[in-house]
């Protein structure tokens, strides 16, 4: 069945057909078109366009389509232009003449405009949870290892000495701007476009407040020409999900990074690596590789609907059609690479020994040596040219700042005493570092107690 025959005298072309048709991706959107119906139907008899008899036949019909395509007795036949076709012909179906009804004062244009809002607000709210998930598991590590000191990095050259549970915390920090950039994109999304019609509204009158209401939405749209050619809701969504994903991306890399032979900072379980066909020592991080290389495609749906909505004229165009195939790639990448993310956090273990050995090994601790002579009066720029030099020595003679004797040290400073070896000890560079947000003990147990406060909300 087709929604538009009646001016047509000739058949659409089979090509034509298939390069059209869009319900091979939008059956995706089944359940959102019969709520939307339902609501649009309820809303009809109660403003007596149609009657509340034909309206309670309607409502019941779309139930009954519902369930039978839940429970696989009603197989979506793709045959159709689209679900909006499908749904509405199998409706007549079965319910006969006052099925034809249903449509009255509707457009696809609305109709889709609706469903992908709707679409996209379950969405929105099923990938906040598995992000708040896995920052659960993030904090039960971040909590285990606050005395877990590793080298902290800039320039991808061993810098100062940080914990686990800071470099963790600083990812839990971007999962909490991710959700909150989701939960901004869905307040401002939840406003109803059902009623817009074509483009230009209806002459009937129609009660866009009820079906907004009952629809969940905060409000009606209040242009209807906007409604059905707005799709910023899908750009801004794909525009977290991008950053959602380059977050990953950066995490996958460093997971990559510490679980190489040369690192060994941390283990990944068997089930969350695989073994190589020919090598049969490897064992591979194919997980955060994949969600590493994934996120190209994210970057691409967004970039491919800014590309589809430059300079489109007002108001529906048929290339928005374009938005769902990328919409619903995004959202099946990203739960999928949350999800997969969040088990492999979960099942990795920390090979504490060498993160401590590494930090020790890549003279972190010289910015606390050069403090611990500025404490004992020497100005900062000779402490510094001081260290410097003992450095050079330590490299020459492959040993750490801790490893040099008190007499080797004189030789560089008279200033030195026995106390410094406590000064640049691992724990103390780390636990005195308590301005807030520094990985010491005070203050990564005041990020530790927000955090905690987070979860519990
Ligand atoms: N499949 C269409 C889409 O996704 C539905 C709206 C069709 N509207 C129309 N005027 N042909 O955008």
């Amino acid at each position: 069945m087709k929604l538009w025959g009646g001016r047509f005298t000739k058949e659409t072309d089979k090509l034509v057909n298939d390069f059209n048709a869009s319900i091979s991706f939008d059956k995706e959107l089944y359940k959102h078109d019969i709520h939307g119906s339902i609501a649009h139907a309820r809303m009809l008899g109660r403003s007596g366009i149609i009657s509340e008899k034909e309206s309670a036949d309607i409502v019941a019909g779309l139930e009954t389509i519902e369930n039978d395509i839940d429970n696989g007795s009603l197989i979506i036949d793709d045959t159709y232009e689209d679900i909006h076709t499908f749904v509405e012909a199998n409706l007549i179906e079965r319910i006969g003449d006052t099925g034809k009804k249903l449509h009255t004062g509707r457009s696809r244009n609305d109709q889709v405009a609706l469903d992908m809002r709707m679409y996209t607000r379950e969405q929105i709210d099923v990938l906040s949870d598995n992000i708040f998930e896995m920052q659960k598991v993030l904090l039960r590590l971040i909590k285990e290892n606050t005395q877990t000191f590793m080298p902290g990095f800039t320039h991808l050259q061993k810098a100062q000495p940080v914990t686990v549970a800071h470099h963790f915390a600083a990812y839990f920090e971007m999962f909490i701007r991710d959700r909150s950039r989701l939960s901004d994109c869905r307040k401002r999304m939840n406003q109803c476009p059902l009623g817009a019609g074509a483009l230009a509204g209806t002459t009937y009158p129609l009660d866009r407040s009820f079906t907004a209401g009952e629809l969940g939405f905060d409000c009606p749209t209040r242009n209807s020409m906007d409604s059905v050619s707005d799709r910023d809701y899908l750009i801004e969504f794909l525009d977290c999900a991008a950053i959602i994903m380059m977050h990953l991306s950066r995490f996958s890399e460093e997971i990559c990074i510490w679980n190489s032979n040369e690192y060994g900072f941390i283990e990944l379980d068997d089930a969350y690596s695989t073994g190589s066909s020919i090598m049969p020592q490897k064992k591979n991080p194919d997980i955060a590789e994949l969600v590493r290389g994934k996120t190209g495609r994210v970057y691409g749906a967004l970039m491919s609907l800014l590309t589809t909505m430059k300079a489109l004229p007002l108001a529906y165009n048929k290339d928005m059609q374009e938005d769902k195939e990328q919409v619903f790639d995004a959202v099946r990448t990203l739960n999928m690479s949350v999800t997969l993310f969040t088990g492999m956090l979960d099942t990795m273990s920390f090979r504490k020994d060498r993160m401590a050995e590494s930090a020790k090994l890549g003279f972190t601790n010289a910015t606390d040596a050069a403090d611990y002579l500025v404490k004992h009066g020497v100005a900062f720029r000779d402490a510094h040219g001081i260290i410097g030099r003992i450095v050079l020595y330590c490299i020459e003679n492959n040993k750490a700042i801790d490893d040099m004797s008190l007499e080797e040290l004189k030789e560089f400073s008279e200033v030195f005493g026995e106390d410094i070896f406590d000064a640049i000890s691992l724990e103390t560079c780390v636990d005195t570092r308590n301005t807030t947000g520094a990985p010491g003990k005070t203050s990564m147990e005041e990020a530790i107690r927000f955090y905690e406060n987070y979860i519990s909300e």
